[in-house]
């Protein structure tokens, strides 16, 4: 008796584990996001040593909890952290860019791509996001999208081409710890704003004319 029960129980609960092992993670309002997300670019060849086009190898019906760049909440399934840093990304990031579908994204890295265009005021809808990185690419306006965006902590816009000033009134943006945006042509003079977040600590400034600025998180 004994052993049947336990062979019952070994069937049932290996079978069970296995159902839990197999379940995908992936919800498909995120999935068909980050796939139409992967199809607002094209992917640029590139000698550069670290890149390769981390979307190729996305693909619809697999779990996109799992695929490269891609981090989800273990318990909901939302995506909570995209890391498309040195993907080879070509093209400009669209104020209707479906990322704007990826609602719960914590961190948002698009570091080192070929990013062009300006980057959309609609970025700011994604209220979560606390660390955002598009350095080296080529993004050239930078709009009010910024204060929206009270939640972030980390900004690293840095080695683009920005070429507007930054907003007067930046203490919004209470909880940021790191602003880096080195390597652009701001225009006009540091908002004193800036220098109110508590924060933040000055590393670098200089001329007001074009601006190149590095704060560091405070130790
Ligand atoms: C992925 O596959 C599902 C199920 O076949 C389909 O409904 C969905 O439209 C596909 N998504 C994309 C982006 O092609
Ligand atoms: C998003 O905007 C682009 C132009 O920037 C346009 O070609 C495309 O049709 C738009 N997509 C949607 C879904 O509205
Ligand atoms: C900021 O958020 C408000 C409300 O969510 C919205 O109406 C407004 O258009 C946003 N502004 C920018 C510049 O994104
Ligand atoms: C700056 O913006 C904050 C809210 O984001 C507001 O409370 C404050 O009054 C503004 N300060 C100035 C000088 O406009």
């Amino acid at each position: 008796m004994i052993t049947i029960k336990w062979s019952l129980c070994l069937i049932f609960c290996i079978s069970n584990s296995v159902l839990v092992i197999a379940k995908d993670l992936c919800l498909p309002d995120q999935r068909d996001a980050l796939l139409e997300f992967k199809n607002e670019f094209y992917v640029q060849s590139s000698y550069e040593m670290m890149s390769y086009a981390k979307t190729e190898k996305w693909r619809n019906k697999t779990d996109c909890c799992s695929w490269d760049g891609v981090s989800c909440d273990p318990k909901t399934g939302v995506v909570v952290d995209l890391n498309l840093e040195f993907s080879n990304l070509n093209g400009p990031l669209r104020s209707n860019s479906t990322l704007l579908r990826l609602q719960h994204l914590q961190s948002l890295d698009l570091g080192n791509n070929y990013l062009s265009g300006i980057l959309p005021d609609s970025i700011g809808n994604l209220k979560y996001l606390s660390d955002s990185m598009g350095n080296l690419n080529r993004l050239t306006d930078f709009q009010l999208m910024l204060l929206n965006m009270s939640s972030l902590t980390y900004i690293n816009l840095g080695f683009n081409q920005f070429r507007v000033m930054l907003p007067s009134n930046m203490s919004s943006l209470s909880k940021l710890r790191f602003f880096y945006i080195r390597e652009n042509s701001f225009s006009g003079t540091i908002p004193s704003s800036l220098f109110m977040i508590p924060s933040l600590t000055w590393e670098q400034t200089t001329s007001a004319v074009l601006l190149r600025l590095v704060i560091y998180e405070k130790k």
